[in-house]
Order: structure tokens, then C-alpha cells, then sequence
């Protein structure tokens, strides 16, 4: 069985290196879902056979309190930058004066990402550690794990020790996605794909970083009688071994062919699916490269241009003030629509008031907007000189521009908030929306337009006011609109309509508890938190009662959400909704068949995991709590016992000892469990 397994696990990795490194799949979706399906089934029954290399590593799950700190084996050298193509044309003079042979050159893109080191150990992947300082820099291994462009397993003549530097990167899809999820339950975006990834990396939670589409490019190889003697023919190799490498290099003989290289670049970039800052030069021959060396901070054979970033001027026309689904107001600019690095700008975020003071911005004044690497064009000042005699400042306003409410700030928050949470139209309108949607009750017989409806018909206030529709409210009710092609149109309830959107809105009544966790919208938590906090407090009255440090218990809580979560149930209008879905039926416990028990031996018993088990942590954390226990993450005096594998962390070893909390070993741990009926 063990050969067995062994040998589906390089299948799929070798699948999965067709798939994400070469682009050239040679199975269908559906073969390679089978495939993994049957490895899961196996691995599940024999866990002491689990691959280290095993695909199904890949979801992520390890959750990290803080990441070890670790010292590079060669230092990470930062590259020598300049913006124009005379200083390269320097950079050239100096290199070929130290040499006795002409240098050739390779280009390549220089990714806008986050740099990362990883180290191999007989092919296997040993750690992935960020830049840091240059000197040492965060383990981040468990996160890089589940970027699946990243080969656990090297194939072919890999060497025993091998270092790859590359950089990991947020191709703009999935940033798109990940700053739209994140708008939704109402967290600051992040203001480019760079922050995403680095934000992405430093995730404690692995399993969410799997989520994420990180991708990336690896473009340096170091280590001892390396099978090539250019950095040109280590592409080959790093190809070979498993690793993802640029897809556009090329070698250079003249500072002409450089020039080249970066101008076409420079405007190309556009069509990038993922963000560049500009193009790295670097000396082709290796034994160059090593008779040039580098200066304490730079190797001297590399250097890289950076692009300028675009910028145009124009005229400001207006601003919108947008209330979204929690309350924040957003500024919009609309600008005289001008043409920028190949897309037409003519709205621009101007993000919350403390930006639109700092620009100090006024009215109809001349803006420049830039875009830089990044997708989104950014308003980054003004140009005083054209600005109109009189002009006034913009103010932010002062009122809700939907309520009409005195609009407030939240302690150090930048944003400025409606607080009229259940009156203000955009607000409401949102909540109804969110509870509807497809990752929450997803009642598809509802959207936008007939929420309007209902809402400006006085019929739902609330998510509980769904489940008190009759028909009798309903057929007959309409609206007029003039349509996008200027033509006036009517949206009328008809019976089928409105039989289709009854009978949505009762099925919603069977969604589990984990979605309609979600659904009620409660700020910064998302669908994982949900679920996290669904199974860790099985019934909404648990959870509503729940005080701040007994909410951080649960994995991905931090400070922010327990106190989102605290104020939710803080407030009458929350608690009434609440009372008035349980009596519509919704599902506000998790069902039985959801929990899974096994038995009750561990029973209100609080439980602590550290160290390496002969299963992963996450399946022991899943036996604590179908065996009824609560698995938390540090101990207290509140813990009842500690289950402790190898290396057990020396610090909780010491706490559980001063606070006098026995300490099981695994086999201990089994027999308790084993022992419960
Ligand atoms: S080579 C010793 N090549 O730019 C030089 N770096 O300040 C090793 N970068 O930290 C770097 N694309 O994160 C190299 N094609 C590329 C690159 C690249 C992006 C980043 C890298 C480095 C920074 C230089």
C-alpha cells in the first residue's frame, strides 16, 4: 500500500507541474479530481503513509502563533535600481572595464512582489523564509505549502542542497477578487497586489492562504557545482527540477538590445496579467558574475531599471459621496475622462476625507493621476497653478447623502460612517442583499431589483421580514423604471414570480447555521470565520453570549472581529432579528449531523495540542471536538490537559508545568478516547 501511495502522489505532482509550472495539462480536471479523491480516501485510512510531498498537503490548515525567525545561508542582496536608460549604459562601462571577456547580458521582468528563498533538501522542500532584513527572515513555510506553483518534490538530477530565490506574486484576478471579498464584510482593501501578497504570506492561518491564488516566479539558483555555468542555462534546469521561471527573458549583446527590451516593456506591461516595476539586467556568465562580486548591499553584475510611473493631468468634475453596506462613506471623484497607460480613467477613489485633505484638494482643480505598477489608477496631487480663481475646498460632507444622518468617525479609523445602520436606505438595502446572496442564504428568486421593491414598499426592513411574505402582499405590486436604453420600463409581481419567490425563501430555511452565520453580515466576518465560529459555539445563543476572550479562542478572532461580534449582539435591533429568523425556522444551531459526535468523553474539557503528531493537527483538533472537547490555542488556568507530540514547544511545556495542567502523550490521548463508551 505504501509503494501504492507513493507512487499516485508523484502522478499528481507530476500533474500538477504539467498543470500551474508548464501550462501543458495532459489530464482533464475531472481525471485529476479522481485521482486526488482516491489519494485522500487512501491517506485517510493509512495516515502513517501520508506523503511529505502529498498534494493533499496543499489546503493549507497549520495554524502559526508567530513565525520563527531564520538566518538566510547566503545573505538576499537587494538590486541596485536607477530610472534611466544613460545610468545603464554606466552600469555597462563599469562591468565590461572589470572583465576581460565582453559581457552578455539576460533581461528579465522584475516581478512586484515579495521576495522569498526557499531551501531543498534532497528534493524535498526543507523551509520558504521571506527577506526579512536581508540576514534572516520569517519561516513561512506551512503558507508557501499551499501555493500549488511551488514544488514540494524536485523532479530529475536535482542536487542535494539547492536555494531558488523567485518572488511570490498576486496575479490582478485574484487580487480583484480578494479586495472585493474583503470590501464586503467591510476590511480595508489592500491598495495593490504587493501588500496582498506580503498580507497573504504573513497570514497565521495556512488554510486560508490556499484561498488566496498566490502565484509565482523563480529566477535565481544558488548552491555548490550547480549544473550550469550561465544564469541563462539555469532557467533550463530550474525548469526541470519542478520550479515556474519567467516566461520572457532574453539575452542581450548591446546596451541597444537592453533599450529595446525595456522600452517595449515598459508599455507591454499593460498586458500583463500581474504587476512589474521594471526590468532586471543581469550578467549571463556565472564565473562573471563571481569576479564582480557584489558591495555590502548590491551584487555588482545585476541591476534593475524601474519603469516611471504614468501620469496624466486632469480636470476634476465632481464627487460623489457613496454609503455602502456598512455604513462607510466613500468619496469618489469623477473626472473629464482621459487616457492613461492604455485603459480611459474618468472615476477615481479618493478612499476617505484625511486623503482629500492632505491633496488639499478644490474645486474643478487639475489632478494628476498616476498608475504605477498597479491596476488601479491613484490620484496622487494637484496642480496648484491651474486651480480657478475663488475655487473652494472640498468638504467632506457632513450628512448622509441617502438620510440625511450626522455622519460620525470611529476612534483612529480613517473612514466616516452613517450610523444609521437600520434607517439608511444604501445600508438596509445591502444587508438584504448580502442575506440573500449565493455564499449566504442564496435565495436566487430574490435580487437587487426585487429587494428594491420590497423595501420601498415598506414590506422588508429586516432579513426576518422575508419569511412574513404572503402572496396576497405581493401579486400586483410594480415599479416603474426607465431602462438603460432610455425606454420606460415596469417590473411587475406576477403569480409566478411571486409562487418562484415564496418557495426560495422557504428552502432557505434548511441552509446551515455556518451560512446564515454569514448571512446576518456582522462586520469582518467573512465565510471562513463563520464556519470557524459555528462549529466552535454550535448555537447562536452561545455565541451572542459569548464575551470578547472566549470569542478569541477561535482560530483567525483576533481583537477586531470579538469586538465586531460583541457589538452585533449588542444591539436590540440585531437580537429581535435574531429571535424573529428562529421563529421563521432558520437555522441557527448546527445540526447534529454537522457535529458529528463521536461520544462525550472529553466533554467541556478544554484542550491544548503542541508538537508533532503521527496525524496533523488538524485531524487531532477534529478528534477533540467530535469526541466533544474545545481545542484552544495557548494555555491557561482554564485548560483542563495538554496533548503533547514531538518537540513540544518548550514555552508551553514550561506554562502547563507552573500551572500544574497534566500533560498527555498521543497514545495517552488514544487511550482516553478509546475508552468512552
Ligand atoms: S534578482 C542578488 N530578478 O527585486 C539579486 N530580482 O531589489 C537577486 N525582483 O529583492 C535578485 N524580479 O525581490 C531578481 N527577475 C528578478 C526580479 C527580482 C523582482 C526583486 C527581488 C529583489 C528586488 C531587488
Amino acid at each position: 500500500m505504501l509503494e501504492y501511495i507513493k507512487e499516485l502522489t508523484h502522478k499528481l505532482n507530476q500533474h500538477n507541474y504539467n498543470y500551474y509550472v508548464l501550462d501543458n495539462p495532459t489530464i482533464s480536471d475531472y481525471e485529476f479530481d479522481k485521482m486526488l479523491e482516491e489519494l485522500l480516501l487512501l491517506e485517510k485510512e493509512f495516515p502513517q503513509f501520508v506523503q511529505p510531498d502529498s498534494p493533499t498537503q496543499r489546503v493549507g490548515g497549520e495554524v502559526t502563533k508567530k513565525f520563527a525567525t531564520v538566518a538566510h545561508m547566503f545573505p538576499m542582496l537587494s538590486l541596485g535600481n536607477t530610472y534611466s536608460i544613460e545610468e545603464i549604459t554606466e552600469f555597462d562601462k563599469r562591468v565590461q572595464n572589470a572583465l576581460l571577456q565582453k559581457a552578455v547580458y539576460v533581461c528579465e521582468l522584475k516581478y512586484d512582489g515579495v521576495a522569498i528563498s526557499l531551501v531543498y533538501e534532497k528534493g524535498r522542500l526543507l523551509r520558504a523564509v521571506t527577506r526579512g532584513d536581508g540576514i534572516q527572515g520569517d519561516d513561512v513555510t506551512q503558507n508557501v505549502k499551499t501555493i500549488k506553483s511551488i514544488p514540494l518534490k524536485l523532479f530529475g538530477d536535482y542536487p542535494d542542497l539547492l536555494e531558488v530565490r523567485g518572488e511570490i506574486l498576486l496575479p490582478h484576478s485574484a487580487f480583484k477578487k480578494l479586495n472585493a471579498d474583503r470590501e464586503y464584510i467591510g476590511e480595508q482593501p489592500f491598495a495593490n497586489p504587493r501588500n496582498a501578497a506580503s498580507g497573504s504570506l504573513k497570514l497565521l492561518d495556512s488554510a486560508e492562504v490556499a484561498k488566496r491564488g498566490l502565484d509565482c516566479r523563480f529566477y535565481l539558483a544558488l548552491g555548490e557545482n550547480l549544473p550550469f555555468k550561465t544564469h541563462y542555462d539555469s532557467f533550463t534546469k530550474l525548469k526541470e527540477w519542478g520550479f515556474k521561471i519567467p516566461e520572457i527573458m532574453q539575452k542581450c549583446n548591446s546596451i541597444e538590445e537592453i533599450k529595446m527590451f525595456v522600452s517595449q516593456w515598459d508599455v507591454e506591461r499593460e498586458q500583463l496579467p500581474f504587476d512589474i516595476d521594471g526590468v532586471v539586467i543581469k550578467v549571463n556568465d556565472i564565473a562573471q558574475q563571481q569576479q564582480l562580486g557584489a558591495t555590502a548591499k548590491n551584487p555588482r553584475w545585476a541591476i534593475a531599471c524601474k519603469f516611471k510611473a504614468k501620469r496624466v493631468a486632469t480636470q476634476l468634475l465632481s464627487i460623489d459621496f457613496q454609503v455602502g453596506r456598512t455604513g462607510v462613506v466613500t468619496p469618489v471623484a469623477n473626472l473629464k475622462p482621459v487616457l492613461l497607460a492604455g485603459t480611459a480613467v474618468k472615476r477615481a477613489s479618493l478612499h476617505n476625507n484625511d486623503i482629500i485633505q492632505q491633496l488639499d484638494i478644490h474645486e474643478n482643480d487639475w489632478l494628476y493621476v498616476e498608475k504605477g505598477g498597479e491596476i488601479i489608477p491613484k490620484i496622487v496631487g494637484v496642480e496648484v497653478s491651474k486651480r480657478t480663481e475663488n475655487a473652494l475646498s472640498i468638504a467632506f460632507i457632513t450628512h448622509c447623502p441617502s438620510c440625511n444622518t450626522l455622519l460620525i468617525k470611529k476612534n483612529d479609523e480613517a473612514a466616516t460612517y452613517c450610523p444609521n445602520e437600520w434607517g439608511c436606505p444604501p445600508q438596509v438595502k445591502g444587508k438584504l442583499e448580502h442575506f440573500i446572496s449565493r455564499k449566504a442564504l442564496n435565495i436566487d428568486s430574490l435580487g437587487e431589483g426585487k429587494i428594491e421593491m420590497l423595501f420601498d414598499n415598506g414590506l422588508v426592513k429586516s432579513s426576518a421580514d422575508f419569511y412574513k411574505l404572503k402572496p396576497e402582499m405581493l401579486i400586483g405590486l410594480e415599479k416603474r423604471f426607465l431602462g438603460e436604453d432610455g425606454t420606460d420600463r415596469i417590473i411587475s409581481f406576477r403569480e409566478k414570480t411571486v409562487e418562484n419567490m415564496l418557495a426560495g425563501i422557504e428552502q432557505s430555511k434548511e441552509i446551515s447555521f455556518e451560512r446564515v452565520l454569514f448571512a446576518l453580515g456582522i462586520r469582518y466576518v467573512g465565510e471562513t470565520t463563520a464556519k470557524k465560529l459555528a462549529r466552535y459555539f454550535k448555537t447562536i445563543d452561545a455565541l451572542a453570549i459569548a464575551t470578547k476572550e472566549e470569542l478569541k479562542a477561535v482560530d483567525d478572532v483576533g481583537e477586531q472581529v470579538a469586538e465586531s461580534i460583541v457589538q452585533f449582539f449588542n444591539a436590540v435591533e440585531n437580537l429581535e432579528n435574531v429571535v424573529k429568523l428562529r421563529e421563521a425556522g432558520v437555522q441557527l444551531e448546527l445540526k447534529e449531523e454537522n457535529q458529528q459526535s463521536l461520544s462525550n468523553i472529553l466533554k467541556g474539557k478544554t484542550i491544548v495540542i503542541s508538537g508533532v503528531f503521527s496525524i496533523s493537527r488538524d485531524v487531532m483538533k477534529q478528534k477533540i471536538e467530535l469526541h466533544g472537547g474545545k481545542n484552544v490555542s495557548s494555555i491557561s488556568s482554564n485548560t483542563d490537559f495538554v496533548v503533547a507530540g514531538e518537540n513540544m514547544g518548550s514555552e508551553k511545556r514550561k506554562k502547563a508545568e507552573k500551572l500544574e495542567i497534566p500533560v498527555l502523550s498521543e497514545s495517552e490521548f488514544e487511550e482516553l478516547i478509546e475508552k468512552r463508551n
